[in-house]
């Protein structure tokens, strides 16, 4: 019999070991603490220890862990999606290495390129495989690894300050019961803000792809227009966490854990303001771990559900918005 809801039957997360402070990057670039702080709410983040890290290597562990919080093995896993904007290699997908290294040959591995709304449009196609009765077991997998795409210099200094290293992993499966599982997902893209966050080439739009030149203008590192990812976080997040609590027929007072995207601290807090849910109610560890992008969902899930902020039975909310422009959000009773 097929399923009526999924749920998240387990989470897990890595994070390096590296620490690397806001005064360790101001040694590379001109910044300063106070700025980094001030601005964003970010004191640290961690980075891979040495050049060989793959996102894929931060995801292993991180799936590990999520495994034994299902009371699972690899092998009950029948399907990976791998949501990531830096992965391994350009191609394959780090799906695939990821489950080479989990020793899972002939498993289905998708690689999903939401960027920072990665983990929730992953998350709505492991529901509906689940549902579908497609796959019982989806490893549902954000992983990154930045430090190796920033630019440590005054050009990149806008974005190099704000990105860390680290892996968020889930395993959905069926839920028991009518009550339990994901409740509510939207998701939203509007490419008319593509350029607003992206990184040019290597492009295959050019030929060739990458040439000295773009390097030289730093072409290969991430350009972003901070004040309109801004303005638009603060707008799309909000309608999209209204958007799937009419659909769930919810109240934000029901809510017990809002996990939201960390990309910036007072994002988050407008945000949070504005829908009234309250800052004990709200996860943030954007302080420690900077923007890990796909990660930051299920890296924040992982550390509440452990530090006892929620738990079987619980509601959470999860709402995401990044690059693309790409938001979306989701309601689910664990
Ligand atoms: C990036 C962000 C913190 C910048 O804050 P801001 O108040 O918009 O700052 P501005 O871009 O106006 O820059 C102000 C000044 O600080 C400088 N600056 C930029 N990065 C800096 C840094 N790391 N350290 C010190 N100064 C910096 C700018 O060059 C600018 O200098 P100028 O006034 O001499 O031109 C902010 O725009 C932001 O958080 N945007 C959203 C980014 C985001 O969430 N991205 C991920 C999406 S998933």
């Amino acid at each position: 019999m097929k399923p009526v809801r999924s749920t998240i039957l387990g989470v897990g997360h890595y994070v390096p070991t590296r620490v690397v402070t806001n005064d360790d990057l101001a040694k590379l670039m001109t910044t300063s603490n106070e700025w980094i702080v001030q601005r964003t709410g970010i004191r640290e983040r961690r980075y891979i220890e040495h050049s060989g890290i793959g996102a894929s290597d931060l995801a292993v562990p991180a799936a590990r862990m999520a495994l034994e919080h299902a009371g699972k093995a690899a092998k009950d896993v029948d399907a990976i999606i791998f949501a990531t904007l830096s992965p391994d290699h350009n191609f394959p997908g780090s799906g695939c290495f990821l489950a080479d290294k989990l020793g899972l040959p002939g498993v289905c591995a998708l690689d999903v390129r939401n960027q920072c709304s990665g983990f929730l449009y992953g998350l709505s196609i492991a529901d509906a495989w689940v549902r579908a009765g497609t796959y019982r077991h989806v490893l549902l997998v954000g992983a990154e690894v930045h430090s190796t795409g920033v630019e440590f210099a005054d050009r990149g200094r806008d974005v190099a300050v704000l990105f860390g290293d680290g892996a968020g992993a889930v395993i959905i499966g069926a839920a028991e019961g009518d009550d339990q599982g994901l409740k509510a997902i939207r998701l939203h893209a509007d490419g008319s803000g593509a350029k607003d966050l992206w990184v040019e080439a290597p492009a295959s739009a050019y030929m060739p792809r990458l040439t000295a030149e773009m390097l030289a203008e730093g072409k290969h590192y991430p350009a972003m227009n901070g004040k309109h990812v801004f303005r638009w976080a603060t707008e799309k997040m909000p309608e999209v966490v209204r958007e799937v609590m009419a659909d769930a027929n919810m109240g934000v007072d029901q809510i017990d854990l809002f996990v939201p995207h960390q990309a910036n601290l007072r994002i988050n807090q407008f945000v949070g303001q504005k829908l009234g849910i309250p800052e004990s109610k709200t996860v943030h560890n954007i302080e420690v771990y900077g923007n890990t992008t796909a990660a930051t969902i299920p890296l924040g899930l992982s550390e509440a559900w452990r530090e006892g902020k929620c738990k079987r039975g619980s509601n959470v909310l999860m709402a995401a918005f990044g690059s693309g422009y790409t938001w979306a959000g989701a309601v689910i009773t664990l």
